[in-house]
Order: structure tokens, then C-alpha cells, then sequence
């Protein structure tokens, strides 16, 4: 049996992988703390639960539906982009998808010819580098200068090659939490302009914004940065509903319509109860939406500053958004002994049992990923059972 070779060059998901020790760790009566897992720990809210209930029901979640989604959820999804951006799209400039990462899968395998290019900047979310080889493309990290390592133009000029397609933009970011201003957003989308280089503007997260900053979703800064721009958001983080498998990218009609084509031909139709689901999430009471936002912000508040304050920890900028803590910890591992992150990251798990992402896998081998998608309680005693590590490996915490 032959596997064919680009296949073959595919890397596990690391965040996946660490999720399934975690939990195979816990099935043994481990008391592990997990904040590896880049999810929100609230089921999917009464009123959208309901809603798919009621399409069961009622027979309508029992079909195939249009490949790219219902045409009701398809105009749900442009009222609440004019609502939240204040741009219009119309429903055939929308597909639904698979999850918002089925959503990015889709738009490698449409823009890409073999041996094109997509620019990353770092750090950058596990799955992009691992989509674009899949689609036979080229991803080139890209090093970061900026405020705070966001991306800027000089890092880009020395980026771009002759085959540069695509330039993925995520704010705000996973694993960082980082979110990006409007005037970095600007130059960076009037240099895709120039350079006629598509944009894909991952917003997932654009709803998880903290302590009284601003989102910007860089497709409203222009008509042209915004007819560059293929933009890719969806139901997981905003409504706590991973598991349904939501997402949609919004943007260039003909681009759109051969995604949809090839979405045809792979998975026929996202499911239709999920379908129901996120038209509920997306065009009624946002309050549930809120008192998560709102929890997420508490956590961070009462998590950042223990984190940053941790001797070989450095988190010099309070993340705005997302839910995750990404401390740069080469000072820390080498404190305490270990000779790369890797060690450091496993040895937390077995010892202290609090579950981490290595930095590795969004390529900064030198930080760590915490999620603090997790109760107060949770990220308290994982917090202490840290300081417990660090002193047992020689490492004093002054509190
Ligand atoms: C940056 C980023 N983009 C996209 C996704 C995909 O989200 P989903 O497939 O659940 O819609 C995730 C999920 O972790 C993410 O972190």
C-alpha cells in the first residue's frame, strides 16, 4: 500500500495531539488540568440548542441542504458581518462550511498551484502551514518586527517571492491573543493591494475582544484592501459551539463559487442541524454571547498577571483577545534544568498535571500556549501547582 507523498509530510495537529494525552491521561483518574485545548469550556447556549432541537423535530434538519449552506443562513451571515463591521456582503459572496478551519482547507485547495506561495506571519495557528502543503503550496514563515511581534510591511517586503499568493492575517491572534490596530491593518492591506496578493482575514476570535479594545476587521478599511480580502470567521468561539462545525468565509463572488463546487464534491453539506443552530446563534439574543465574552475577560484579568509575574516567564504585553496566554519561557526551562520546551511542557504534564501546548507547534519553540478557556477555580490551582513545579526544580516564586 503507498500513501501519496505530500500526504505522507503532514504533521499531526500538536494541539490536537496534546489534547488526546490530556484526555487519555484524565480516563485514568488523573486530576489533569487542561488548558491545552483552544475551545470554550460553556456548552452552546438554551435558546441555540433549542433551535436545533426544533429543526430535528420538525423534519427540516432531515435533508441535504445547498453544498455552501442554507440560503437563510448564508443572508444571517451577512446581517451580522453589517452589523458587527458595517460592511455589506450579499449571500452569493458567502459559503458555509465545516468549521471555519474546513473554511481555510477550502481556500488553500482553490487559490493554490503547486509550488505557491502563502505567507504566515509568526507565531501562527497550527493547521494553516499544514493546509497549505496539502494544497501543494509553499508556507513561508514570516519573522515579525513589530509592536509587540506583529507583523509590518519591511517584514513582508522581505517575505514576498515571485509565487506569493496569499498572506493569512489573524486578529485576534491564536496562540498570542494579540490584536491588531487599525493603522497596522491598513498598511498591511494597501501592501497586499499593491502587490495583488489575496488576504485571508481569519476574525474567529473577533468577538473575544478584552478590557475596553477595539476589533477591527481589516476588510472595512477599504473597498480594495476588502475585494483582496477572503474573510474567515464562524460560530465555534462566539457562541461556544466547536462541536456543531460552523464556519464561513466571505468574499470574491467567482472564488466563492469554486469553493462551493469543490465543498460539493467533498462533504455535500455542512450538517443541516448545525445549519439551524448557527442561523439561531447568529440572528437572535446575543446575551449568552455576552456573559462569555464577559467571563473570558475576568479570567484573563485574574490569569495574566500571575503568569507574567512567573520567574522565566516573559508576557510583557497583556494579550486584548482570543483566550490564550503565550509567554516566551526559554529563561524558565533553562532555570529549571530541561534542555528545550518539549521537556518542560511534558514534564508540567507528568508532574505538576496542568496541560500546555509547546510553542513548537505554532513555530516559537521557545513560548508555551495556556488557554484559559477554563473556570476561575481551574486556572488558580493550576496556577499554584506551577509555582509547586518551579520550586521543586529549584526555581523560587516570589508572590
Ligand atoms: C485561528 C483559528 N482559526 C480557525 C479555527 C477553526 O475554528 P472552527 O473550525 O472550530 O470553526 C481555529 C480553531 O481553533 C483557530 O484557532
Amino acid at each position: 500500500m503507498s500513501i501519496s507523498k505530500d500526504v505522507a509530510k503532514v504533521q499531526p495537529s500538536a494541539t490536537l495531539a496534546m489534547s488526546s494525552k490530556t484526555k487519555a491521561m484524565i480516563k485514568k483518574g488523573v486530576d489533569v488540568i487542561n488548558l491545552s485545548i483552544g475551545e470554550p469550556d460553556f456548552t452552546t447556549p438554551e435558546q441555540i440548542k433549542q433551535a436545533a432541537i426544533d429543526a430535528i423535530k420538525s423534519g427540516k434538519a432531515s435533508f441535504y441542504t445547498p453544498a455552501g449552506g442554507l440560503p437563510e443562513l448564508k443572508q444571517a451571515v451577512c446581517d451580522r458581518i453589517k452589523l458587527e463591521d458595517g460592511v455589506e456582503y450579499n449571500p452569493n459572496q458567502v459559503i458555509v462550511t465545516d468549521g471555519a478551519k474546513f473554511s481555510l482547507f477550502l481556500i488553500f485547495q482553490v487559490i493554490l498551484n503547486e509550488g505557491e506561495d502563502v505567507l504566515l506571519p509568526e507565531p501562527f495557528w497550527v493547521s494553516y502551514a499544514e493546509q497549505v502543503h496539502l494544497a501543494g503550496g509553499n508556507a513561508i514563515a514570516v519573522k515579525t518586527t513589530g509592536k509587540d511581534h506583529k507583523v509590518t510591511v519591511a517584514d513582508l517586503d522581505r517575505s514576498i517571492t515571485p509565487s506569493t499568493q496569499a498572506l493569512v492575517i489573524n486578529s485576534p491572534q491564536n496562540p498570542s491573543g494579540l490584536v491588531y490596530e487599525a493603522d497596522e491593518l491598513e498598511a498591511i492591506g494597501n501592501w497586499a493591494v499593491k502587490h495583488d496578493i489575496l488576504i485571508i482575514a481569519d476574525d474567529i476570535y473577533s468577538n473575544l475582544i478584552f478590557n475596553g479594545h477595539k476589533f477591527t476587521s481589516i476588510v472595512t478599511l477599504g473597498d480594495e484592501i476588502k475585494k483582496h480580502t477572503l474573510l474567515v470567521s464562524g460560530v465555534s468561539k462566539t457562541y461556544s459551539m466547536t462541536g456543531w462545525r460552523i464556519g464561513y468565509v466571505l468574499g470574491d463572488e467567482k472564488i466563492i463559487k469554486i469553493m462551493n463546487t469543490v465543498a460539493s464534491h467533498a462533504t455535500g453539506n455542512p450538517a443541516a442541524v448545525s445549519q439551524y443552530a448557527a442561523i439561531e446563534a447568529l440572528t437572535n439574543d446575543q446575551s449568552d454571547a455576552k456573559k462569555m465574552r464577559q467571563a473570558f475577560e475576568d479570567r484573563l484579568n485574574i490569569f495574566y498577571p500571575k503568569i507574567a509575574n512567573l520567574p522565566g516567564f516573559d508576557l510583557p504585553t497583556k494579550p486584548q483577545g482570543a483566550f490564550y496566554l503565550f509567554p516566551n519561557v526559554k529563561k524558565a526551562v533553562s532555570l529549571c534544568g530541561f534542555n528545550n520546551t518539549e521537556e518542560f511542557v511534558n514534564a508540567l504534564l507528568e508532574e505538576a498535571h496542568v496541560a500546555v501546548v509547546s510553542g513548537k507547534a505554532f513555530s516559537q519553540p521557545d513560548n508555551i500556549r495556556f488557554s484559559y478557556a477554563n473556570s476561575k477555580e481551574n486556572l488558580l490551582e493550576a496556577y499554584d501547582r506551577i509555582v509547586k513545579f518551579l520550586n521543586n526544580h529549584g526555581v523560587t516564586v516570589n508572590e
